[in-house]
């Protein structure tokens, strides 16, 4: 399969390339520079970083690499200092472009790094996680971590080209491809109810072919594409529908430390979440419930994650999506439709104790 989305912004374009062939690929970067900088983590640089320095080199290009720890701990500042020592040591400068070859981590660092090297260079996305595939290369939200916060340093720059190839999900471990699958569970709950029915087939009756990821990858990209072409730096509201689940979240993530739990685990259990405030609000009926119920738990996500109510809902209004104390939250009124609402305390803490 080849599909090309392509991205309108205020000041430029790009294309989001999903295909499995590299000549696809190269056909398209053709004159853009001669020397570029992959980055990658330490996981992807044993599994595959080999095959693309090689790639590049075949088609004729300079590939200098820096390699990062794997992991969340991987998006650091002492990680940005060293990409912008290492650049420097082999002799990138303002025409080179970076590539971002990796899950969500290295694509945030490598972005907010190409985007401050020099002043900003060029940079391309190739995510290898089903994350980053499907959501954190698209829409250009870069960002590193600092010991206080997550995401707490960053910019909007938009890459060049993103180039989804779904080989790269081969080797990726399952918990990893469901972490990723929440995601695009979440597109069809926000958006389109043909998709859900399409998702609660494939999850119910058969095993995923490569095929079917590309086919689910091309479906989210086109969703978030069509938010971030409308809300670029997420001033006008547009793409806060993208938070479904996100605010729950947020809170379980930060209440576990980014430890036990993955963020697509975590949005799961937000979207049933979301939906139970819903239901209470009744701007949904008990089918919707029904329905999202039922894909998660085709989907095997654990939905009964123990936790502390108070301090839930203490860290949702931290929340920087809450307004002067009124937690904001994306709810559904049917499959495929979704509607803002800030809600009351006691009705948040209330569905969050099960009552
Ligand atoms: N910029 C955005 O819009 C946006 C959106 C969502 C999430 N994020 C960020 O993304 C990060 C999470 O991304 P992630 O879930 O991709 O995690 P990740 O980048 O940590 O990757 C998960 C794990 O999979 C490994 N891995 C990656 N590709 C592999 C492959 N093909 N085969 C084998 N192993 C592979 C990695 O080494 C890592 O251990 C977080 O930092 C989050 O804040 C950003």
């Amino acid at each position: 399969m080849k599909k090309i989305i392509t991205i309108r912004l205020k000041e430029h374009k790009y294309n989001i390339l999903i295909s499995q062939s590299t000549n696809d690929f190269f056909s398209i970067i053709k004159n853009q520079t001669k020397t570029f900088f992959i980055v990658t983590d330490t996981n992807i640089a044993k599994l595959h970083l080999k095959y693309l320095v090689n790639l590049f080199k075949q088609h004729g290009y300079n590939a200098k690499t820096a390699v990062i720890n794997a992991g969340e701990s991987g998006k650091s500042i002492k990680n940005l200092s060293y990409l912008y020592d290492k650049a420097l040591e082999v002799g990138i400068d303002r025409k080179s472009c970076a590539i971002a070859f990796g899950g969500g981590v290295v694509g945030d660092i490598t972005g907010f790094f190409a985007a401050t090297y020099m002043r900003g260079i060029d940079f391309i996305q190739i995510p290898t996680t089903l994350l980053a595939m499907t959501d954190s290369s698209i829409g250009g939200k870069t960002a590193a971590n600092i010991p206080c916060g997550k995401n707490i340093a960053g910019v909007f720059y938009q890459p060049k080209l993103v180039w989804i190839n779904t080989f790269f999900l081969k080797s990726l471990p399952k918990r990893q491809v469901k972490n990723g699958l929440a995601e695009i569970i979440k597109y069809a709950f926000i958006f389109d109810y043909k998709f859900y029915n399409y998702l609660t087939n494939l999850f119910g009756n058969k095993t995923m072919s490569s095929k079917d990821f590309d086919y689910m990858v091309y479906k989210s990209c086109s969703y978030k594409a069509k938010i971030v072409e409308k809300d670029e730096k997420e001033t006008n509201g547009i793409r806060a529908v993208l938070n479904f689940g996100h605010t729950y979240a947020h809170a379980l993530e930060t209440a576990t430390h980014y430890k036990k739990i993955l963020h697509g685990e975590a949005v799961a259990v937000g979207m049933l979440f979301s939906t139970q405030l819903s239901l209470k609000l009744k701007l949904c009926g008990k089918e919707t419930y029904n329905k999202v119920k039922k894909l998660l738990k085709l989907t095997m996500f654990d939905l009964d994650i123990k936790n502390n109510p108070k301090q839930l809902l203490t860290l949702m209004k931290k929340d920087k999506k809450s307004v002067n104390g009124n937690i904001n939250f994306v709810l559904i009124k049917d499959i495929g439709r979704t509607v803002n609402k800030q809600v009351n305390d006691n009705i948040v803490l209330n569905v969050l104790k099960g009552k």
